[in-house]
Protein backbone atom coordinates (compact mmCIF):
# COMPACT_ATOMS: atom_id res chain seq x y z
CA UNK A 1 0.00 0.00 0.00
CA UNK A 2 1.30 3.11 -1.18
CA UNK A 3 0.17 6.89 -1.04
CA UNK A 4 -1.29 7.32 2.55
CA UNK A 5 -4.91 5.77 1.75
CA UNK A 6 -5.88 3.76 3.97
CA UNK A 7 -9.00 3.62 4.16
CA UNK A 8 -11.47 5.25 1.57
CA UNK A 9 -15.38 5.65 1.87
CA UNK A 10 -17.70 5.08 -1.42
CA UNK A 11 -20.63 6.62 -2.39
CA UNK A 12 -23.59 6.70 -4.96
CA UNK A 13 -25.23 10.34 -5.50
CA UNK A 14 -27.41 12.03 -7.69
CA UNK A 15 -29.96 9.82 -9.94
CA UNK A 16 -29.41 6.39 -9.46
CA UNK A 17 -28.29 4.36 -12.72
CA UNK A 18 -27.55 1.06 -13.81
CA UNK A 19 -24.27 -0.40 -13.47
CA UNK A 20 -23.61 1.69 -9.98
CA UNK A 21 -23.70 -1.31 -7.85
CA UNK A 22 -21.20 -3.08 -9.95
CA UNK A 23 -19.09 0.41 -9.15
CA UNK A 24 -19.36 0.40 -6.00
CA UNK A 25 -18.63 -3.72 -5.71
CA UNK A 26 -15.31 -3.07 -8.11
CA UNK A 27 -13.99 -0.87 -5.72
CA UNK A 28 -14.37 -2.27 -2.63
CA UNK A 29 -12.99 -5.49 -4.01
CA UNK A 30 -9.96 -3.15 -5.54
CA UNK A 31 -9.37 -1.47 -2.45
CA UNK A 32 -9.33 -4.54 -0.25
CA UNK A 33 -6.95 -6.12 -2.42
CA UNK A 34 -4.74 -3.13 -1.77
CA UNK A 35 -5.31 -3.78 2.04
CA UNK A 36 -7.15 -0.83 2.72
CA UNK A 37 -10.84 -0.70 4.93
CA UNK A 38 -13.15 0.15 2.59
CA UNK A 39 -16.19 2.07 4.19
CA UNK A 40 -19.89 2.52 2.26
CA UNK A 41 -21.37 6.12 3.12
CA UNK A 42 -25.36 5.41 3.23
CA UNK A 43 -27.59 8.25 0.94
CA UNK A 44 -24.55 10.29 -1.39
CA UNK A 45 -23.36 13.21 0.49
CA UNK A 46 -26.56 13.04 3.06
CA UNK A 47 -25.15 9.83 4.36
CA UNK A 48 -22.00 12.14 4.53
CA UNK A 49 -23.25 15.32 6.30
CA UNK A 50 -25.03 12.80 8.99
CA UNK A 51 -22.04 10.11 9.44
CA UNK A 52 -24.37 6.97 7.68
CA UNK A 53 -21.51 4.62 7.16
CA UNK A 54 -20.48 1.13 7.26
CA UNK A 55 -17.70 -1.01 6.89
CA UNK A 56 -17.98 -3.19 3.53
CA UNK A 57 -16.17 -6.77 3.13
CA UNK A 58 -15.77 -8.62 0.07
CA UNK A 59 -18.99 -10.78 0.87
CA UNK A 60 -20.86 -7.21 1.55
CA UNK A 61 -20.89 -6.74 -2.27
CA UNK A 62 -21.28 -10.38 -3.59
CA UNK A 63 -24.39 -10.66 -6.23
CA UNK A 64 -24.81 -7.04 -6.66
CA UNK A 65 -23.30 -7.43 -10.06
CA UNK A 66 -26.39 -7.68 -11.41
CA UNK A 67 -28.80 -5.78 -9.87
CA UNK A 68 -29.41 -1.99 -11.08
CA UNK A 69 -30.22 0.61 -8.33
CA UNK A 70 -27.77 1.34 -5.73
CA UNK A 71 -27.14 -1.18 -2.67
CA UNK A 72 -25.90 2.53 -0.74
CA UNK A 73 -28.22 4.20 -2.19
CA UNK A 74 -28.66 7.96 -3.36
CA UNK A 75 -29.90 11.31 -2.83
CA UNK A 76 -29.95 15.21 -4.33
CA UNK A 77 -28.97 17.19 -1.49
CA UNK A 78 -29.76 20.71 -1.49
CA UNK A 79 -27.89 21.58 1.72
CA UNK A 80 -24.80 19.85 0.81
CA UNK A 81 -24.49 22.29 -1.84
CA UNK A 82 -24.01 25.00 0.69
CA UNK A 83 -21.39 26.35 2.86
CA UNK A 84 -22.72 24.93 6.14
CA UNK A 85 -23.65 21.36 4.59
CA UNK A 86 -20.09 21.12 3.19
CA UNK A 87 -18.12 21.86 6.37
CA UNK A 88 -20.55 19.07 8.44
CA UNK A 89 -19.65 16.74 5.86
CA UNK A 90 -15.63 17.59 5.66
CA UNK A 91 -15.81 16.80 9.57
CA UNK A 92 -17.25 13.56 9.32
CA UNK A 93 -14.66 12.65 6.92
CA UNK A 94 -12.49 14.06 9.68
CA UNK A 95 -14.32 12.41 12.54
CA UNK A 96 -14.69 8.36 10.50
CA UNK A 97 -10.93 9.14 9.44
CA UNK A 98 -11.10 8.47 5.53
CA UNK A 99 -8.23 9.17 3.79
CA UNK A 100 -10.22 9.52 1.08
CA UNK A 101 -13.66 9.83 -0.76
CA UNK A 102 -14.69 7.50 -4.08
CA UNK A 103 -17.92 9.47 -5.88
CA UNK A 104 -19.94 7.42 -7.97
CA UNK A 105 -22.12 9.87 -10.07
CA UNK A 106 -22.70 13.07 -12.75
CA UNK A 107 -21.63 16.71 -13.23
CA UNK A 108 -23.75 17.25 -10.18
CA UNK A 109 -22.20 14.77 -8.06
CA UNK A 110 -18.29 15.94 -9.25
CA UNK A 111 -18.88 19.33 -8.25
CA UNK A 112 -19.55 18.27 -4.84
CA UNK A 113 -16.54 16.53 -4.86
CA UNK A 114 -14.60 19.21 -6.31
CA UNK A 115 -15.61 21.62 -3.66
CA UNK A 116 -15.00 18.79 -1.10
CA UNK A 117 -11.34 18.49 -2.52
CA UNK A 118 -10.78 22.27 -2.24
CA UNK A 119 -11.37 21.56 1.41
CA UNK A 120 -8.18 18.99 1.24
CA UNK A 121 -10.28 16.06 0.94
CA UNK A 122 -8.81 13.43 -1.43
CA UNK A 123 -11.36 12.44 -3.88
CA UNK A 124 -11.85 10.38 -7.29
CA UNK A 125 -15.03 10.49 -9.87
CA UNK A 126 -16.59 7.45 -11.54
CA UNK A 127 -19.09 8.59 -13.82
CA UNK A 128 -22.77 7.04 -13.53
CA UNK A 129 -25.95 8.57 -15.23
CA UNK A 130 -28.24 7.08 -17.73
CA UNK A 131 -28.10 10.55 -19.25
CA UNK A 132 -24.38 10.21 -20.72
CA UNK A 133 -24.37 14.21 -20.35
CA UNK A 134 -20.64 14.13 -18.78
CA UNK A 135 -18.77 16.61 -21.06
CA UNK A 136 -15.11 14.83 -20.10
CA UNK A 137 -16.26 11.27 -20.98
CA UNK A 138 -17.62 9.75 -23.61
CA UNK A 139 -20.07 7.43 -22.07
CA UNK A 140 -21.64 7.33 -18.55
CA UNK A 141 -22.25 4.16 -16.74
CA UNK A 142 -25.88 3.32 -16.99
CA UNK A 143 -26.66 4.78 -20.47
CA UNK A 144 -26.63 1.51 -22.43
CA UNK A 145 -29.18 -0.26 -20.23
CA UNK A 146 -31.59 2.77 -19.98
CA UNK A 147 -30.80 2.74 -23.79
CA UNK A 148 -31.88 -0.37 -24.49
CA UNK A 149 -34.77 -0.21 -21.69
CA UNK A 150 -36.38 2.53 -24.00
CA UNK A 151 -35.72 0.17 -27.43
CA UNK A 152 -37.68 -2.66 -25.51
CA UNK A 153 -40.48 -0.12 -25.34
CA UNK A 154 -40.62 1.67 -28.04
CA UNK A 155 -40.38 -2.20 -29.97
CA UNK A 156 -44.08 -3.08 -28.23
CA UNK A 157 -45.53 0.30 -28.93
CA UNK A 158 -44.59 0.28 -32.29
CA UNK A 159 -46.28 -2.97 -32.88
CA UNK A 160 -49.71 -1.95 -31.65
CA UNK A 161 -49.10 1.69 -33.58
CA UNK A 162 -48.47 -0.66 -36.46
CA UNK A 163 -51.65 -2.59 -35.84
CA UNK A 164 -53.93 0.88 -35.01
CA UNK A 165 -52.24 2.94 -37.64
CA UNK A 166 -51.59 5.29 -34.87
CA UNK A 167 -48.98 8.20 -33.94
CA UNK A 168 -47.20 7.58 -30.65
CA UNK A 169 -45.46 10.44 -28.89
CA UNK A 170 -43.00 8.27 -26.20
CA UNK A 171 -41.22 10.41 -23.81
CA UNK A 172 -38.23 9.76 -22.83
CA UNK A 173 -35.57 11.32 -19.94
CA UNK A 174 -33.40 13.68 -20.49
CA UNK A 175 -33.92 16.58 -19.20
CA UNK A 176 -30.96 18.64 -20.51
CA UNK A 177 -29.90 16.24 -22.65
CA UNK A 178 -31.15 14.10 -25.92
CA UNK A 179 -28.63 11.50 -26.28
CA UNK A 180 -31.26 8.60 -25.49
CA UNK A 181 -33.87 10.31 -27.55
CA UNK A 182 -31.86 10.52 -30.61
CA UNK A 183 -30.37 7.04 -30.19
CA UNK A 184 -33.17 5.44 -29.08
CA UNK A 185 -35.07 7.36 -32.43
CA UNK A 186 -32.12 5.72 -34.38
CA UNK A 187 -32.72 2.20 -32.64
CA UNK A 188 -36.16 2.28 -33.23
CA UNK A 189 -37.15 4.03 -36.70
CA UNK A 190 -38.69 6.81 -35.29
CA UNK A 191 -40.24 9.41 -37.73
CA UNK A 192 -39.12 12.33 -35.45
CA UNK A 193 -36.97 12.98 -32.90
CA UNK A 194 -37.35 16.14 -30.35
CA UNK A 195 -34.69 17.36 -28.17
CA UNK A 196 -33.49 19.82 -25.85
CA UNK A 197 -30.18 20.97 -27.68
CA UNK A 198 -32.25 21.87 -30.63
CA UNK A 199 -34.78 24.69 -30.83
CA UNK A 200 -38.02 23.21 -32.39
CA UNK A 201 -40.38 24.20 -34.18
CA UNK A 202 -43.87 22.31 -34.60
CA UNK A 203 -44.88 23.09 -37.81
CA UNK A 204 -41.28 22.16 -39.56
CA UNK A 205 -39.92 19.50 -37.27
CA UNK A 206 -43.68 17.80 -36.40
CA UNK A 207 -46.61 18.72 -39.09
CA UNK A 208 -44.84 19.34 -41.95
CA UNK A 209 -42.78 15.48 -41.54
CA UNK A 210 -45.60 13.52 -40.57
CA UNK A 211 -47.87 15.23 -44.22
CA UNK A 212 -44.73 13.60 -45.92
CA UNK A 213 -44.40 10.20 -44.27
CA UNK A 214 -48.05 9.99 -44.84
CA UNK A 215 -47.82 11.25 -48.52
CA UNK A 216 -45.49 8.44 -48.65
CA UNK A 217 -47.60 5.86 -47.50
CA UNK A 218 -46.89 5.36 -44.18
CA UNK A 219 -49.45 4.74 -41.75
CA UNK A 220 -48.05 4.73 -38.10
CA UNK A 221 -45.49 7.63 -36.90
CA UNK A 222 -42.96 7.36 -33.76
CA UNK A 223 -41.92 10.70 -32.59
CA UNK A 224 -39.40 10.53 -29.63
CA UNK A 225 -39.57 13.34 -27.18
CA UNK A 226 -36.70 13.86 -24.56
CA UNK A 227 -38.89 14.96 -21.31
CA UNK A 228 -37.02 18.96 -21.38
CA UNK A 229 -37.55 19.28 -24.89
CA UNK A 230 -41.19 19.96 -24.82
CA UNK A 231 -44.54 19.33 -23.10
CA UNK A 232 -45.87 15.93 -24.66
CA UNK A 233 -49.44 16.27 -24.01
CA UNK A 234 -49.35 19.44 -25.23
CA UNK A 235 -48.27 18.32 -28.92
CA UNK A 236 -50.39 15.34 -29.15
CA UNK A 237 -53.15 18.21 -28.24
CA UNK A 238 -51.14 20.48 -31.46
CA UNK A 239 -51.19 17.28 -33.86
CA UNK A 240 -54.91 16.78 -33.10
CA UNK A 241 -55.88 20.05 -34.06
CA UNK A 242 -53.55 20.45 -37.18
CA UNK A 243 -54.00 16.63 -38.33
CA UNK A 244 -56.96 15.11 -36.86
CA UNK A 245 -55.05 12.39 -35.41
CA UNK A 246 -54.95 11.67 -32.26
CA UNK A 247 -51.74 10.48 -30.81
CA UNK A 248 -51.05 8.26 -28.45
CA UNK A 249 -48.77 9.33 -25.55
CA UNK A 250 -46.17 7.42 -23.49
CA UNK A 251 -44.31 8.52 -20.43
CA UNK A 252 -41.34 6.14 -20.25
CA UNK A 253 -40.04 7.59 -16.62
CA UNK A 254 -38.27 5.85 -13.82
CA UNK A 255 -38.89 2.73 -15.84
CA UNK A 256 -35.64 3.69 -17.25
CA UNK A 257 -33.51 4.22 -14.29
CA UNK A 258 -34.19 0.54 -13.13
CA UNK A 259 -33.11 -2.98 -14.22
CA UNK A 260 -30.62 -5.05 -14.75
CA UNK A 261 -27.11 -3.24 -16.49
CA UNK A 262 -26.04 -4.75 -19.58
CA UNK A 263 -22.75 -6.07 -20.23
CA UNK A 264 -21.27 -2.63 -21.19
CA UNK A 265 -22.50 -1.11 -18.22
CA UNK A 266 -21.26 -3.94 -15.79
CA UNK A 267 -17.20 -4.15 -17.64
CA UNK A 268 -17.44 -0.19 -18.14
CA UNK A 269 -18.48 -0.01 -14.42
CA UNK A 270 -15.66 -2.50 -13.08
CA UNK A 271 -12.96 -0.82 -14.86
CA UNK A 272 -13.15 2.29 -14.24
CA UNK A 273 -13.61 1.50 -10.55
CA UNK A 274 -10.58 -0.60 -10.15
CA UNK A 275 -8.72 2.51 -12.39
CA UNK A 276 -9.81 4.88 -9.93
CA UNK A 277 -9.11 2.96 -6.42
CA UNK A 278 -5.76 1.78 -8.16
CA UNK A 279 -4.64 5.16 -8.38
CA UNK A 280 -5.57 6.70 -5.17
CA UNK A 281 -3.34 3.72 -3.50
CA UNK A 282 -0.51 4.73 -5.80
CA UNK A 283 -0.46 8.54 -4.71
CA UNK A 284 -2.93 10.28 -6.81
CA UNK A 285 -6.09 12.26 -6.75
CA UNK A 286 -8.66 14.81 -7.78
CA UNK A 287 -9.81 12.86 -10.58
CA UNK A 288 -12.60 11.97 -12.87
CA UNK A 289 -12.62 8.53 -14.77
CA UNK A 290 -13.32 9.10 -18.16
CA UNK A 291 -14.06 6.56 -21.63
CA UNK A 292 -12.41 7.57 -24.55
CA UNK A 293 -12.67 6.01 -27.83
CA UNK A 294 -11.95 2.35 -25.74
CA UNK A 295 -9.39 3.56 -23.22
CA UNK A 296 -10.16 4.56 -19.99
CA UNK A 297 -8.60 7.78 -18.54
CA UNK A 298 -8.19 10.14 -15.31
CA UNK A 299 -8.87 13.73 -16.03
CA UNK A 300 -8.52 16.20 -13.18
CA UNK A 301 -11.36 16.91 -11.66
CA UNK A 302 -11.54 20.79 -11.60
CA UNK A 303 -10.70 20.70 -15.88
CA UNK A 304 -13.15 17.97 -15.98
CA UNK A 305 -15.90 20.01 -14.46
CA UNK A 306 -15.05 22.65 -17.41
CA UNK A 307 -15.16 20.29 -20.30
CA UNK A 308 -18.51 20.14 -22.48
CA UNK A 309 -19.71 17.80 -24.98
CA UNK A 310 -22.88 17.79 -27.51
CA UNK A 311 -24.45 15.12 -29.86
CA UNK A 312 -22.86 15.15 -33.20
CA UNK A 313 -25.22 17.21 -35.54
CA UNK A 314 -24.21 13.76 -38.11
CA UNK A 315 -26.04 11.59 -35.64
CA UNK A 316 -28.95 13.66 -35.98
CA UNK A 317 -28.81 13.89 -39.57
CA UNK A 318 -28.77 10.62 -40.06
CA UNK A 319 -31.88 10.07 -38.22
CA UNK A 320 -33.82 12.33 -40.17
CA UNK A 321 -32.38 11.12 -43.57
CA UNK A 322 -33.26 7.45 -41.67
CA UNK A 323 -36.52 8.33 -40.91
CA UNK A 324 -38.00 8.67 -44.43
O1 LIG B 1 -30.04 12.51 -14.32
C1 LIG B 1 -30.79 11.41 -14.69
C2 LIG B 1 -32.25 11.73 -14.75
O2 LIG B 1 -32.88 10.49 -14.91
C3 LIG B 1 -32.71 12.71 -15.81
O3 LIG B 1 -32.81 12.21 -17.10
C4 LIG B 1 -34.05 13.14 -15.26
O4 LIG B 1 -34.43 14.36 -15.79
C5 LIG B 1 -33.75 13.22 -13.81
O5 LIG B 1 -32.72 12.29 -13.56
C6 LIG B 1 -34.92 12.96 -12.91
O6 LIG B 1 -34.43 12.89 -11.61
P1 LIG B 1 -35.23 12.82 -10.25
O7 LIG B 1 -34.83 11.54 -9.63
O8 LIG B 1 -34.74 13.97 -9.46
O9 LIG B 1 -36.68 12.90 -10.58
Amino acid sequence: MSGNVKRIGVLTSGGDAPGMNAAIRAAVRAGISHGCEMIGIEGGYCGLMDGVMREMSLRSVSDIISKGGTILRTARSKEFSTEAGLLRAKNMVDIFRLDAILVIGGDGSFRGARDLARLGVKVMGVPATIDNDIGCTDYTIGYDTALNTVKDAIDKIKDTAYSHERCSIIEVMGRDAGYIAINSAIADGAEVAILPEKEFDLNNDVIIPIINCRNRGKKDYIIVVAEGATDSMWLAEQIKEKLDIKPTVSILGYIQRGGSPTVRDRVTASLMSVKAIDMLCNGECNKVMAQKGDKIVAIDIEEALQMKKCIDSEVIDAMQILSL
